[in-house]
């Protein structure tokens, strides 16, 4: 059956690890960095509020605990592949050497929403914050021109106006678009830098929030049933299916497998300890917002920072908008990379055309789908609100999980000896689970963010019966050489 035609994964482990390309530099630190660099963004800045104020009231930390758990069960899964194929492309490689072609095209196509509707996401959080910041220091933008398309905006003086775009979301992108266009790659070091700035604000904002927490604030925690989707436990659910785009990034430690010094053993701790530490952030923070600002309160762009002004943080209020600024940039650079590293994965193994990987002459970096990409992610982050962007990133990536936990099993029973430096712990449960808890968070996505993510395959579908499926370099018997991602 062509359609599920596979790599040889004895082929690319030989490949992945006998890579000189790439420095291997990443240590287990750098690695755990990484990972929370890439996870700590607009989730907890942004959606912690809106989440409580709409779904799900105090009980956004239970919100958070499950979507936590779905992402452990698909972290254990990832970091058994990424310990076996460390190659970039990440879910898409591992897709293509286990359960075919077909699936590894649903899940690069799905990336997509990943990464790009990711970076969407964020660069409407930065907006939220900038927008904040710049009235602290009196510079009011225009309201037509900070939300999205069609939104209401209430001024100070209690007018209401009707939003154009999001413009600082459109500028943000552009700039990172032309940082990477120019070569602009973020390095360990200066990532470690922006992650000591994002958890030093976290970590201030606990340590000082934290007593201006009203704990009548708390009851009841899980707010009564309204409507579907809209607090009691369905509005909790609903909840975890937004906030689970708080984890997203873990995965992008994958990415990273050939660059790793020891990769067999670091990514899985790259993963995991960036996931845990993350998880334990999340709680903290949600519990403290909620409980120091009414939830009904907390539907603002940028829901800490209104906490913190409230709980009278004074001056730390502006450095946490600063730091979050300088927090979500960064989340918004690694998206926007991983994207066209996962690009560049597709168009190597022949099912995205050739100009993809088109390298600029001076700048040596896939220039055209920098910019595609940028013009794509710059135009929905300027229509889009944070809520529907996350909804449809974080179901998006659900769907990748939910194939990669489903793969790890079926590798498992096809090629039980290959050599695993890491084994998911309790794989014929964890596994299952992985599925399960994925699935059921996809289940309680509005039904708008389903039929925006149905239309997407479909358009998947569509390129892929029509050209990657005769244009793929293993149909005309080629094994693609997979082991160098853009320069
Ligand atoms: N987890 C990342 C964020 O919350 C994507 O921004």
């Amino acid at each position: 059956m062509s359609l599920f035609r596979r790599k040889n994964i004895r082929d690319m482990q030989a490949e992945a690890l006998g890579s000189q390309h790439l420095r291997r530099a990443l240590g287990p630190v750098n690695l755990v960095m990484l990972g929370i660099g890439a996870i700590i963004g607009t989730g907890i800045f942004v959606l912690t509020g809106t989440v409580a104020a709409v779904n799900a009231g105090p009980a956004v930390v239970l919100s958070f605990v499950l979507a936590g758990i779905a992402a452990v069960f698909a972290a254990f899964c990832y970091s058994e592949f990424a310990s076996l194929v460390p190659m970039s492309g990440s879910a898409y490689a591992y897709g293509y050497a286990t359960l075919g072609e077909f699936f590894a095209w649903i899940i690069g196509w799905d990336l997509i929403l990943e990464y790009a509707v990711g970076a969407v996401t964020v660069a409407i959080g930065w907006s939220g914050y900038v927008v904040s910041f710049l009235k602290d220091i009196g510079v009011n933008l225009p309201p037509q021109l900070i939300a999205a398309t069609g939104t209401t905006v209430t001024l100070a003086n209690g007018q209401v106006v009707t939003a154009w775009f999001n413009l600082p979301a459109v500028f943000i992108v552009a700039v990172i678009t032309t940082l990477l266009v120019v070569g602009i790659k973020e390095s360990a070091g200066f990532n470690n830098f922006i992650v000591i700035i994002k958890l030093a604000v976290i970590l201030i904002f606990i340590g000082g929030a934290i007593w201006a927490i009203n704990p009548s604030n708390w009851t009841p925690f899980i707010p009564e049933y309204e409507s579907p989707r809209h607090f009691g436990w369905s509005g909790v659910l609903a909840g975890a299916q937004i906030v689970f785009f708080a984890y997203i990034g873990f995965d992008a430690v994958s990415t990273a497998a050939q660059e790793a010094r020891n990769p067999q053993r670091d990514m899985p701790i790259g993963i995991i300890g960036s996931l845990l530490v993350c998880t334990v952030l999340y709680i903290l923070v949600s519990g403290i917002a909620t409980g120091v600002v009414h939830y009904k309160d907390l539907n603002v762009a940028d829901p800490i920072a209104l906490v913190a002004d409230r709980a009278n943080l004074g001056w730390m209020a502006d450095l946490i908008k600063v730091g979050a600024i300088a927090g979500l940039s960064s989340v918004i650079l690694v998206m926007l990379y991983g994207q066209s590293r996962v690009f560049w994965a597709m168009s190597n193994d022949g099912l995205l055309p050739p100009f993809v990987n088109k390298v600029h002459p001076r700048f040596r970096t896939p220039w055209l789908t920098s910019i595609f990409t940028g013009l794509g992610v710059a135009f929905f982050a300027g229509v889009l609100t944070v809520r529907e962007a996350s909804e449809l990133c974080s179901i998006g990536t659900l769907l990748a999980f939910v194939i990669v936990s489903v793969g790890i099993v079926v590798l498992r029973i096809r090629e039980p000896h290959l050599p695993r430096a890491f084994k998911c712990p309790a794989v014929w449960f964890v596994g299952p689970m992985g599925a399960l808890t994925a699935g059921t968070l996809m289940a309680f996505a509005s039904a708008t963010t389903w039929k925006r993510l149905i239309i997407w395959l479909i358009i998947g579908l569509i390129i892929y019966f029509s050209y990657s499926r005769h244009r793929s370099k293993l149909a005309h018997g080629q094994q693609p050489n997979g082991s160098m991602p853009p320069p």
